[in-house]
């Protein structure tokens, strides 16, 4: 696969899909290769609804294996579907989230254990691994609190409205991750305003389009 396989990470309310954005436009002004931009649970038509399953506050009987199962499954749709192939053509796939949320929010944040997570997870995407992960660092709590905010005009999903202590282990499982391939990962402090997130974020994956 010629493809750049991008991964954007870090907790809810890091500014993930913020810096999406700014990153589609320096992308498009950079380099004349297709860009996808996608985003997960999700990102396909079948694994759109298997997302709005998993987030859906109303379901508060869901177990977390099933959680860890849905997501996993949504993930190899969205896989086949639109990563894969988009990957094979040559083009740059950025994603917001992927395997690594799996792994820090069922794994360690729900307990299931991240070898479990990272089982299933194996299973689902074969040995599709992204090429360059950007950590979007955050305070759980700093997070959380720009989620709540009175700009943001979205409602809170199921997994947001979980106890702070469950998105620090969350971030603790980020932190695992990170210290286990430290070369795929690049941290960035995402407390700082989004320009500057942007400007720590696009230093290095502007190398790496050539
Ligand atoms: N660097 C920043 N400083 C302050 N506020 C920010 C910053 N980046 C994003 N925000 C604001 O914080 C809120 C959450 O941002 P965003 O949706 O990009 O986060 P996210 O990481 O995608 O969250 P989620 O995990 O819930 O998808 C939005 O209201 C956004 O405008
Ligand atoms: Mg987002």
């Amino acid at each position: 696969m010629n493809g750049l396989f991008i991964t954007i990470e870090g907790p809810d309310g890091a500014g993930k899909s913020t810096l999406v954005k700014k990153l589609q436009t320096a992308v498009a002004a950079e380099t004349k290769r297709p860009l996808v931009i996608t985003r997960e649970p999700g990102g396909s038509e079948i694994a759109e609804e298997i997302r709005d399953i998993i987030l859906n506050p109303l379901h508060t009987k869901m177990d977390a294996r099933t959680e860890a199962l849905l997501l996993a499954a949504g993930r190899r749709q969205h896989v086949v579907e639109k990563i894969r192939p988009a990957l094979e053509r040559g083009e740059i796939v950025l994603c917001d989230r992927f395997v690594d949320s799996s792994v820090a929010y069922q794994g360690q944040g729900r307990g299931i254990g991240m070898d479990k997570v990272i089982a299933i997870n194996a299973f689902a995407v074969e040995d599709l691994k992204p090429d360059i992960t950007l950590y979007l660092d955050i305070a759980s709590d700093e997070g959380l609190k720009r989620i709540k905010s009175k700009h943001s005009n979205r409602k809170q999903d199921r997994l947001e409205l979980e106890e702070i202590t469950f998105h620090e282990k969350v971030r603790e499982g980020y932190e695992q991750l990170i210290e286990e391939d430290p070369n795929r990962f690049s941290r960035i402090d995402a407390s700082q305003v989004p320009a500057k997130v942007f400007e720590d974020a696009w230093a290095i994956l502007k190398p790496r389009l050539k």
